[in-house]
């Protein structure tokens, strides 16, 4: 990959310093609290969460900033003792059987956290949430059911799937493997388009496995591609390539990131979804252009391609200059969060035009992932 010019280091080092001071700012005034979406920039409110997904991305952030601030700092001391704060109490969600959404919480998590330590109780931690997730398989259908409903498969269950992986390679339980394979296989067949776009919801009949049709949540209909769960199929599929090493789930990972890139302004910031009617495209979704990116430049190192993996590279750079240059929250010193214009459920009326929790954190990563 070519370098950074100098200005683009220098802009992704002082938006990486800015959400540093956002995060900093969020822990010393509403202290062990997880939001999810900010309402009118403000992360405390009354609003639903729909459902729990989200509490490892504040703990994921201070895992991040710990490792880069200069050693032996103050600032590496806050952030650790910090990370570990948030994460500690994310423990017992290890059994959560209500959720899909276990790889979100840990992968950012305790996930970071074994790396630094090599403590094998962390370790543990990852390998009972794997196994939990994996409670969720349908036989029947070949999938793991999303928590909505036994007969209901989302896309987003692709950045989930890794950490059944993961368990299974440091297990070598066959079994835990075999239901990642088969559940990635199944998504790829029913929710990932000819073309590389993707649907947000597949329905099965629960009695014979057979796949009914695709429809939408957070999406504008069954048959559009709502940008955020192109790019969760985008970094999703790049992981389980990384895990299997199957060429299937790299061409489709590639598949949903060119869709992405052929259908995105030239900013690389997707209106929420691809195919919304014209007077409402213009709402963005600035988290499904950060996951993008992070997404983008886990697969420029994977594609067999070089000018392939150059597009992917200068395209999630391109995504993070848009990003820190038009989407920051840096010139309202009133606004809480870090990057403006994310979008939770237009449906619902939650977090719409907002700070979201997840748009944060893979900013950071995809900050991360380009600086060093
Ligand atoms: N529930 C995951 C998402 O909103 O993308």
């Amino acid at each position: 990959m070519i370098h950074l010019s100098n200005d683009t280091g220098d802009l992704f080092e002082q938006s990486f310093g800015f959400a540093q001071k956002q995060v900093r700012k969020l822990v010393e005034k509403h202290p062990l609290f997880y939001p999810l979406y900010t309402q009118n920039g403000k992360w405390k409110h009354e609003g639903p969460a729909w459902t729990h997904w989200c509490d490892g991305f504040l703990p994921g952030m201070m895992w991040i900033f710990q490792k880069h601030a200069p050693a032996d700092s103050p600032e590496t001391k806050f952030w650790l003792e910090q990370a570990i704060r948030y994460t500690k109490p994310l423990e017992e969600r290890k059994h959560d059987h209500d959720v899909h959404d276990l790889g979100f919480l840990f992968l950012s998590t305790y996930y970071r956290w074994y790396r630094l330590s090599k403590d094998p109780a962390h370790r543990e931690v990852l390998i009972e949430a794997g196994r939990t997730l994996a409670l969720r398989f349908k036989e029947k259908g070949q999938y793991l059911r999303s928590f909505v409903s036994d007969n209901s498969l989302f896309i987003d269950i692709m950045m989930n799937v890794g950490i059944i992986f993961y368990a299974a390679r440091e297990t070598g339980d066959r079994r835990l493997r075999d239901v990642a394979l088969r559940h990635s296989l199944t998504t790829r067949r029913v929710l990932v388009r000819g073309d590389g776009s993707t649907a947000h919801e597949g329905i099965f009949d629960i009695d014979t496995g057979e796949f009914l049709r695709q429809t939408t949540h957070q999406g504008y209909r069954g048959d559009s591609c709502w940008s955020r769960g192109l790019a969760w199929s985008l970094y999703g599929f790049t992981t389980c390539y990384e895990y299997s090493r199957d060429p299937h789930f790299l061409e489709t990972a590639q598949g949903c990131a060119d869709y992405y890139i052929t259908h995105c302004p030239s900013d690389g910031v997707p209106p929420w979804d691809f195919n919304a009617p014209a007077e409402n495209r213009t709402l963005l979704d600035t988290s499904a252009a950060a996951i993008a990116a992070a997404g983008l430049l886990r697969l420029c190192r994977l594609a067999p391609d070089s000018m392939k993996g150059h597009l992917y590279w200068s395209t999630a750079v391109q995504i993070m200059r848009s990003l820190c240059e038009k989407h920051l929250a840096k010139s309202d010193p009133k606004w809480e969060g870090i990057l403006k214009g994310g979008v939770y459920h237009v449906h619902k009326g939650l977090g719409v035009d907002e700070s979201v929790m997840w748009g944060e954190y893979f900013f950071c990563e995809a900050l991360e992932r380009v600086l060093w």
